[in-house]
């Protein structure tokens, strides 16, 4: 028996102030993006803004139901709606934010583990990686330099062929 150790690193920045100027945009626009959620039965609004490679920036946000698993995460609405829009593009950066209406979130706030496998989809496919940034509705910001640090041992096409 062997033991196979994984390092992943991350980036934590204080606040959206120490990021990139590029990115710091991207951030303000998943934050408008998040005021528009639609989320009346959790009351936790999530906006996310991807910044594509032919230079669209694509947005989403978590839209819910009353039939509960029928709602869907703001990642996964923004990055359908790239790939349904912008087949074949690549996606660059995914800058994402949270807001409670209940409490303040100063955690930064990861894709959940279903978004982070249709990320890695996206990430395979265009054989490049995705810089993803999350904080909460205020404070720090993570970035992983690529969904394989948020998600090691990915399922992905190559185990179907
Ligand atoms: N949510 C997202 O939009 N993204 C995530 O990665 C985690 C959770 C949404 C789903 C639901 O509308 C609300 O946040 C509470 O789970």
């Amino acid at each position: 028996m062997k033991k196979l150790k994984l390092e992943t690193t991350l980036d934590v920045f204080d606040s959206v102030s120490e990021l990139p100027q590029d990115i710091q945009e991207l951030m303000i626009k998943a934050q408008q993006a998040r005021e528009k959620a639609y989320a009346p039965y959790s009351s936790f609004k999530v906006g996310a803004a991807l910044q594509l490679a032919n230079g669209e920036v694509v947005l989403g946000n978590n839209q819910e139901n009353a039939a509960f698993p029928s709602g869907l995460c703001a990642e996964r609405v923004a990055i359908f709606y790239a790939g349904a829009t912008y087949p074949g593009v690549a996606v660059t950066s995914i800058a994402l934010t949270v807001r409670s209406l209940e409490h303040t979130v100063t955690k930064p706030t990861p894709p959940c583990g279903a978004c982070r496998q249709s990320i890695a989809e996206y990430e395979v496919n265009q054989k490049s990686s995705i810089n993803i940034y999350f904080m909460g509705e205020t404070g720090t910001v993570v970035k992983a330099d690529s969904i394989e640090v948020l998600l090691p041992f990915v399922f992905d096409n190559t185990f179907l062929k």
